[in-house]
């Protein structure tokens, strides 16, 4: 352990740096309320159905329908409060990270101004002859489906008094797709009242024991896997919530599934809008390729020696707490070679406050791939950029997370903390 501490150059401290970017970040949206008169048919009801209107339907997941003028008003106060604080729409990536994101959730300014100056005026509802037209309030689904796989059928029940079952599945991966490319991936929800997100990943035939242990040792379909997404180094496919387009890769990309072994669809429910019916199947289809221009390598980041007993200790009591952690992927990843990167996602439990990942250039510049400063365990996502960043050979790459623990004493363990990122890469020609 020692040699591997040496190697690693152990951090004397808790290995954060300076972060160069987003010093004192929050989601809150700066507001400068119209003040032209606005209403709901002629202005609002086009953002509200863009923005909110996906998850808040009658039969979805979020506890209220926000459709109609008299949904918003009976909330006006608790709309305002969630769209300023920028708590809704869930998207936890701060913009300061100069990343455009694709199927960036985050409203835009502007409409934040739109939303706050019609309730300042009071709310008023227009002439329904004058409404504007609405965008459609079902996602597109996938160009083509290739494969579709379902969990096996499950009454989620809430863990420890709580409204939250995390449940993960084991699925063989079909003939029909191993070895072949994921393009596209898209979730099916069997009770869309009760999925909140779901994270798919593939492990390979020699790893994948551990897990079917855990599905044996469980009573009834599945097991209980408290802190989700299977284990950090299996084949993270995708992360999907409610309200998201299907998850296309960017043109000429895929990820390889393994020539064996098992999906592992890791189910979050919240049991809050249930309506008596717990029940759920969910089905994930997939679009596949038989080759691709580019094959994405999910490259993770976390510090090897965290996972040694107590070596991530985040200390109990509400004190702020945290880690840092950066090393030269091309150790394990081809030595010398320049990669494009794609995509950012970083992973906590439920303590984390803020985390970060980025890359160290060369000459101690720092590119922000993602930033979140305001961590929320339910609302994880896989962040896909728009356009690559360059990783050329020697960068290295950081991550960063901070904690707040109310209680004892905890370090790393399943059940109880973690600290990772994982980025999607793929090889520069
Ligand atoms: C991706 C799905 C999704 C979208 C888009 C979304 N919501 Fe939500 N919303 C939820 C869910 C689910 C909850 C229940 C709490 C949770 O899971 O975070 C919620 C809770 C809320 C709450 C109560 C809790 C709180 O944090 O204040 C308000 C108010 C709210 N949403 C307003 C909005 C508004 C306004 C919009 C659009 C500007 C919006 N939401 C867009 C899914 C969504």
């Amino acid at each position: 352990m020692i040699a591997l501490a040496l190697l690693l150059g152990c951090p004397a401290d808790d290995g954060r740096i300076d972060l160069q970017y987003c010093e004192d970040a929050t989601l809150t949206h700066p507001v400068t309320p119209v003040t032209a008169p606005v209403t709901w048919h002629a202005d609002v009801a086009p953002v509200v159905h863009e923005h909110c209107a996906r998850c808040h339907t009658a039969d979805g997941l979020a506890p209220f329908a926000l459709e109609t003028h008299t949904d918003v008003v009976a909330l006006a106060d608790a709309v305002r409060d969630s769209v300023v604080s920028g708590r809704m729409p869930p998207w936890s990536a701060a913009e300061c990270c100069g990343k455009a994101y694709r199927g960036e959730r985050r409203i835009p300014d502007e409409a934040v101004d739109l939303l706050v100056g019609w309730l300042d005026q009071g709310a008023p509802e227009g002439d329904p002859t004058t409404a504007a037209p609405l965008p459609p309030l079902v996602a597109p689904a996938l160009a083509r489906v290739d494969a579709t796989v379902s969990t096996e059928r499950y009454e989620a029940a809430g863990l420890f008094g709580s409204t939250d079952d995390l449940r993960c599945f084991l699925v063989d991966i079909p003939d029909g797709m191993r070895g072949r490319f994921v393009t596209g991936m898209q979730v099916r929800p069997g009770n869309t009242a009760i999925v909140h997100h779901v994270g798919v990943n593939a492990v390979a035939g020699w790893r994948e024991a551990p897990f079917v242990r855990l599905d044996r040792a469980d009573d009834g379909p599945g097991f209980e896997c408290r802190g989700g997404q299977g284990a950090l180094g299996d084949r993270s496919i995708g992360i999907w919530v409610p309200g998201l387009d299907a998850l296309e890769l960017p043109e000429g990309l895929g990820i390889q599934l393994p020539n064996d072994g098992k999906l592992i669809v890791n189910m979050h429910y919240d049991l809050t809008a249930a309506d008596g019916d717990a029940f759920d199947e969910t089905e994930v289809d997939f679009t596949l390729a038989d080759s691709v221009e580019k094959v994405v390598v999910p490259i993770a980041a976390l510090n090897p020696l965290w996972v040694f007993d107590r070596g991530m200790e985040i200390e109990g009591g509400f004190t702020d707490s945290g880690y840092g952690f950066a090393w030269d992927p091309q150790v394990l990843y081809g030595l010398g070679a320049d990669w494009d990167v794609w995509g950012a996602f970083i992973h906590m439990h439920e303590l984390g406050t803020s985390g970060s990942v980025a890359l160290l250039k060369g000459k101690g510049e720092q590119e922000c791939l993602l930033h979140v400063p305001e961590w929320d365990f339910f609302w994880q996502a896989n962040y896909w950029f728009d356009a690559p960043t360059r990783m050329n050979a020697g960068d290295r790459l950081y991550v960063e997370c901070n904690w707040r623990n109310p209680g004892d004493d905890i370090a790393w363990a399943d059940d109880e903390e973690m600290c990772g990122a994982v980025i999607y890469a793929t090889r520069a020609d």
